[in-house]
């Protein structure tokens, strides 16, 4: 696992979004998994300017989504879906075709699930990741196994909770669809990002503590070409 740190958000913003510019131009066929969270917002904002810079481009690209909420409207902003429109996929090149998503409206959410992972290829060129403060990576919560498929969880109590930060009313999910950590491990280079100060915690045990999927986020630490982006804050128990 590399660690690379950043004085300042705005380097840590800097640093990510070379590297995937970097990405997308050695390989414009990048399919690429991302997630949603208030930590890799900054990111996509410097993508979109980067596309309307001409510096990078998305036109022959494949966008997945990481995860999804249950029981939320189609239209609800704090969905997965939604909000990887409405801070990157609606404002840069990539054709409508390569977004794909998960949609807990389907009533065979199984057979959805074996669909996604077949239609991914079982692994991606590139998985952004964040990181939740108990260790959870998408939705794949403590207890995770390595060898998970995408499927339906149950969310933790403490998941449930931080889902309030992006949702505007107090109808939160206590379930949701997640790619599992077998596709995400079987990936050719994976990307854990973690800003500011709340993340200090998990970030050294994800680092320093015992691989466990416990923290499944240090079941990272197995892959071959994992790197962790972290600024000073979330970087300072290193
Ligand atoms: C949610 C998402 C994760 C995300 C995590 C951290 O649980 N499902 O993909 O990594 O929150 O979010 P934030 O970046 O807002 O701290």
């Amino acid at each position: 696992m590399n660690v690379l740190r950043f004085d300042s958000e705005s380097a840590w913003v800097q640093g990510v979004s070379t590297f995937w510019r970097d990405r997308l131009r050695t390989n414009p066929h990048l399919t690429i998994c991302l997630p949603t969270g208030l930590t890799p917002t900054p990111i996509y904002a410097d993508m979109v300017r980067s596309v309307r810079a001409g510096q990078a481009s998305f036109a022959q690209a494949s966008i997945y989504a990481l995860d999804e909420y249950g029981d939320l409207a189609p239209d609800d902003p704090g969905r997965t879906r939604n909000m990887l429109l409405e801070h990157l996929i609606g404002h840069v090149d990539l054709p409508t075709d390569a977004f794909r998503f998960l949609d807990p409206g389907i009533p065979d959410i199984e057979q959805q699930c074996e669909r996604y992972d077949a239609a991914i290829g079982h692994s991606f060129d590139l998985v952004l990741l964040g990181i939740g403060r108990n260790g959870h990576l998408g939705m794949n919560e403590p207890g995770s196994s390595a060898d998970s498929p995408t499927r339906r969880v149950e969310l933790h109590d403490t998941t449930i909770a931080s889902s309030a930060r992006y949702l505007k009313h107090g109808n939160l999910p206590r379930w949701g669809i997640t790619v599992g950590l077998k596709p995400i491990l079987a990936s050719k280079e994976i990307w854990l990002l973690a800003s500011g100060p709340a993340k200090a915690d998990v970030i050294q045990r994800t680092i320093a503590g015992e691989i466990s999927e416990d923290v499944p986020a240090s079941l990272l630490r197995r892959h071959s070409n994992c790197s962790v982006f972290v600024d000073a804050e979330a970087g300072r128990l290193l």
